[in-house]
């Protein structure tokens, strides 16, 4: 590795706060799994074709829920049936190594980094998990969804009335609604880590932002909390981005373009050696 990554590396463990990574769907990519803004295809409902910027709503699910159900399930069922990948792996050994000194910060719904064995605990997922399910914002109805309800949805699966059934699970039977931050709708501390994820950027020695394009609100202020602190930036993504902008503006920051898996697991190693 280049020696001005191995002084910044260097740099941000030998800090006083905390090591934060923050994840975007790029880290999923080796996994298999389309990013957001990728080829992800459009959904169809009758004649009509949505984005998934049309179907992750609530104004969606206000519509037509089952519709919007049916678009999770079949994506829980893609992200059920990838693996973790190199790159999970390496942030998991990185945790064990840091203990309360690492932080993960997610925009991924997939459920790969707890798959691949990263704690609960020092993960934030900031835009949900598709594997989980609420009644309205109450947090303390979140909880799995039903393992019955099957990870075998396909495009044109029909909602069927035992799906109905497994989801109406709310006060008076009402329908549960999937556990992710939908457009139309705004970060908060209790369902996703807001404050907590500002905080971090604050006190971070070192962030390392993975697979992310910069577009949306909170992920974009913890790039920019640290780049305006001066601390140490490392970024990892195929193609430029704000936050490679942020790292290269830093003076104390650096652009890795490729492949999560091309370059995370070498600058982990490095880590593990001097943690
Ligand atoms: N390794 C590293 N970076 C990659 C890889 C890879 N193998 N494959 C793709 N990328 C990069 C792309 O260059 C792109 O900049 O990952 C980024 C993925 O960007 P998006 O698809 O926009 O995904 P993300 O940034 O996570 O989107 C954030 O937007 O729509 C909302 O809630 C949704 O969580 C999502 C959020």
């Amino acid at each position: 590795m280049d020696a001005s990554l191995i002084d910044l590396l260097d740099r941000g463990l030998a800090g006083a706060g905390p090591v934060v990574v923050l994840t975007g769907a790029g880290i999923s990519a080796e996994s298999g799994i389309p990013t957001f803004r990728g080829e992800d295809g459009y959904w169809t409902v009758g004649s009509a074709h949505y984005h998934p910027e049309d179907m992750a709503t609530n104004a969606a699910f206000g519509r037509m829920p089952e519709e919007v159900w049916r678009w999770y399930l079949y994506r829980r069922s893609v992200c059920r049936a990838a693996e973790p990948n190199p790159a999970h792996r390496a942030l998991v050994a990185l945790e064990e190594a840091l203990g309360d000194r690492f932080l993960l910060i997610t925009q991924n719904v997939d459920g790969l980094h707890l798959r691949a064995g990263s704690s609960a605990a020092r993960t934030y997922q900031i835009h949900g998990n598709i594997d989980f399910l609420r009644c309205g914002d109450e947090p303390s109805s979140l909880r799995p969804i039903p393992l019955a309800i099957g990870d075998a949805w396909t495009k044109d699966a029909p909602f069927t009335e035992e799906a109905r059934a497994l989801l109406s699970c709310c006060d008076g039977g009402r329908l549960a609604r999937p556990h992710v931050l939908w457009f139309d709708e705004y970060y908060d501390e209790a369902l996703f880590h807001w404050q907590s994820s500002l905080r971090a950027a604050g006190e971070a020695s070192l962030l390392i932002v993975i697979g992310t394009s910069g577009s949306t609100n909170l992920p974009m202020q913890v790039g920019s909390i640290v780049a305006r602190r001066g601390a140490p930036m490392i970024v990892i993504n195929q193609d430029p981005s704000p936050f490679s902008r942020f790292a290269e503006e830093s003076g104390a920051g650096w652009f890795a373009r490729g492949r999560a898996g091309d370059h995370l697991p070498a600058m982990v190693e490095h880590l593990l050696e001097r943690a």
